[in-house]
């Protein structure tokens, strides 16, 4: 059951308080934010009793679906147990280890090679900022420090923290904050309904798609590109 909840107290609170990413504050303004108050499954409820199917779960996240029991209780005996530590430093905890063995297990072979590592962060954004260092400090391990571009799409959505909404080709984050950061570029979005053509196939608007990454490596020098992010089904931007 919905607690009752005072909708206009907390959008009150909300509009004094409470920054929202990706809002139209005016908007906000005039009509209030829609308080979710609670799930289950596939259903969010909000504080008018309104039940509504999330289609979107969550932020794209929420893929095992809401009100688990076992990840509710597994997650009160963890915090009970040792809530936080870090991991710097040679210090490691059990349940990160044994995830990351689980991971590796679970993850693809990509090209013959197999994914046996695994590092944690907290969100995509935080997740794809440590992807670019990553990348650039591999090339220069591997005596390549002129490797340093990143290509990426036009309105692919990588976050948006500084280097994820460099990575991201949307104009309006790079609007906010003078990006793209440095040694990022992109190419054409694979939008067939935009940017196909008369009497093209998608089998053969995909392999024109491709062929932008070719020309752009060829354009910079493939010994200038450290590497491609792209989304596997383009989602979040349009
Ligand atoms: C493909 C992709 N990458 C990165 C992100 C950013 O993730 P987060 O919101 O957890 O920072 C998103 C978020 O929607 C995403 O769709």
């Amino acid at each position: 059951m919905n607690t009752p909840v005072d909708t206009a107290l907390i959008q009150s609170l909300d509009r004094e308080h409470f920054l929202h990413p990706f809002t139209d504050f005016k908007d906000m303004a005039a009509h209030g934010a829609r308080v979710i108050t609670r799930a289950e499954n596939i259903y969010v409820w909000d504080s008018d009793g309104h039940k509504l199917l999330d289609a979107m779960s969550g932020l794209w996240c929420v893929n095992v679906g809401y009100g688990r029991e076992e990840l509710a209780t597994a997650a009160y005996r963890q915090m009970m147990t040792l809530p936080y530590y870090n991991s710097f430093f040679q210090t490691t905890n059990v349940p990160a280890v044994q995830l990351a063995a689980r991971l590796s297990a679970l993850a693809p072979e990509v090209g013959g090679r197999s994914f046996k590592h695994v590092f944690y962060s907290s969100s995509g954004s935080e997740s794809n900022d440590s992807n670019v260092r990553m990348v650039r400090r591999y090339w220069d391990l591997l005596g390549q420090p002129e490797r340093k571009i990143i290509i990426g799409r036009i309105n692919g959505y990588h976050g948006s923290t500084m280097a994820g909404a460099s990575l991201g080709g949307m104009s309006s984050m790079h609007a906010q904050g003078d990006l793209p950061i440095p040694n990022i570029t992109h190419i054409g979005q694979p939008y067939f309904y935009e940017m196909g053509q008369p009497g093209e196939t998608p089998a053969e608007f995909g392999l024109r798609a491709a062929g932008w990454l070719e020309d752009k490596i060829l354009a910079l020098g493939a010994d200038k590109v450290a590497a491609f992010i792209a989304e596997p089904v383009q989602g979040a931007a349009a």
